[in-house]
């Protein structure tokens, strides 16, 4: 395979590519992580010299925007971050001249909002790469670094157990659209009444069925996590969600708050993974994201990696 097979794709949803598709947009992840490490900076610089990308952002953000940023920058890219405040969006100009303008001038959008139809409207009128830098539905970046993390924990990615508790949300979509293609079983412990939503389920079971994996809804976390690989946990309550629901959610969690004792029940090697931001004392303790388990912080340095070979393989 070869970067031109990617060559002006949007990515804004993993389910639009190939496990061979995947596969290779993390090999160049971990090709970019060694470049770099191994001091051939400025050779990287080359690969997206000259380009523009902009970012678009309408939630808040620590580790994408910085990430993206900082990954256009190692590759040689410029990189504008702009809030829709900011811009004509806020006083009603319409996303088809917004996408239209953008267009002419960069050579990538990211985009961070709340509807999946937002993203695709904008890559409907642009003819340049859209990436899904997290919408209510998916977080595909997110998805392809803890993969890539993953990876360099375990050397593997088939016949894993994950167990992932948090809000079934963005994320956990994402989770639901790799796991069964690379061969990771993965259980959902959280408690009844927070399901998927059901294209994303379906995407996931056929998957599933197809390759022989598993992905279940569970709703007790002490069995769930009974050799586990790999425990990833979120926070109980995604940003978008009203705020009349915490209180709610914060009782009907609360027995899935993952602590040492819920560690020590998974494999002796086991990973505790987090996107963050994490909120200490209610999806996890303290001990355990600060703990021998965890890899939050390689995690969140692999978002840089991934998004390089994204941008570089949509744009160069
Ligand atoms: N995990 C993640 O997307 O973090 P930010 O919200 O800080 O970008």
């Amino acid at each position: 395979m070869a970067l031109s097979h990617f060559k002006g794709r949007d990515f804004i949803t993993t389910r639009d590519f190939t496990k061979e598709d995947l596969e290779f947009l993390l090999d160049l992840s971990s090709h970019f992580k060694s470049m770099f490490y191994g001091g051939m900076r400025k050779t990287l610089r080359d690969v997206l010299e000259g380009r523009n990308i902009a970012l678009l952002f309408k939630k808040p953000s620590t580790r994408t925007r910085n990430s993206f940023q900082v990954a256009a920058s190692r590759l040689g890219a410029l990189s504008v971050y702009m809030r829709p405040d900011e811009l004509q969006l806020a006083r009603g100009e319409p996303i088809i001249d917004t996408a239209n303008v953008l267009d002419r001038y960069y050579d990538g959008l990211v985009i961070r909002t709340f509807e999946q139809a937002e993203v695709e409207e904008y890559a409907r009128y642009m003819k340049n790469p859209v990436i899904n830098a997290l919408t209510d539905e998916e977080h595909p970046c997110q998805a392809m670094a803890d993969l890539l993390t993953i990876i360099e924990k375990k050397s593997r990615l088939d016949g894993l157990r994950m167990v992932y508790t948090g809000d079934v949300w963005n994320v956990c979509h994402s989770l639901i659209t790799v796991a069964p293609v690379f061969g990771i079983d993965l259980i959902i412990a959280v408690p009844r009444g927070y399901e998927p939503l059901p294209e994303i389920w379906k995407f996931g079971q056929d998957r599933a069925s197809r390759n022989g994996t598993r992905l279940e809804i569970v709703h007790d976390i002490r069995e769930a996590v009974k050799g586990a690989d790999i425990v990833y946990a979120n926070t109980w309550w995604s940003m978008g969600k009203p705020e009349m629901e915490k209180e709610k959610r914060k009782i009907d969690f609360k027995p899935f708050t993952v602590t040492a004792d819920i560690m020590n029940l998974a494999k002796e090697d086991a990973i505790f993974m987090h996107c963050l931001p994490a909120y200490r004392g209610n999806e996890m303790t303290t001990e355990v994201i600060e703990g021998k388990w965890s890899v939050v912080y390689d995690q969140a340095e692999n978002r840089l990696w991934t998004e390089a070979a994204i941008l570089a393989a949509l744009i160069s």
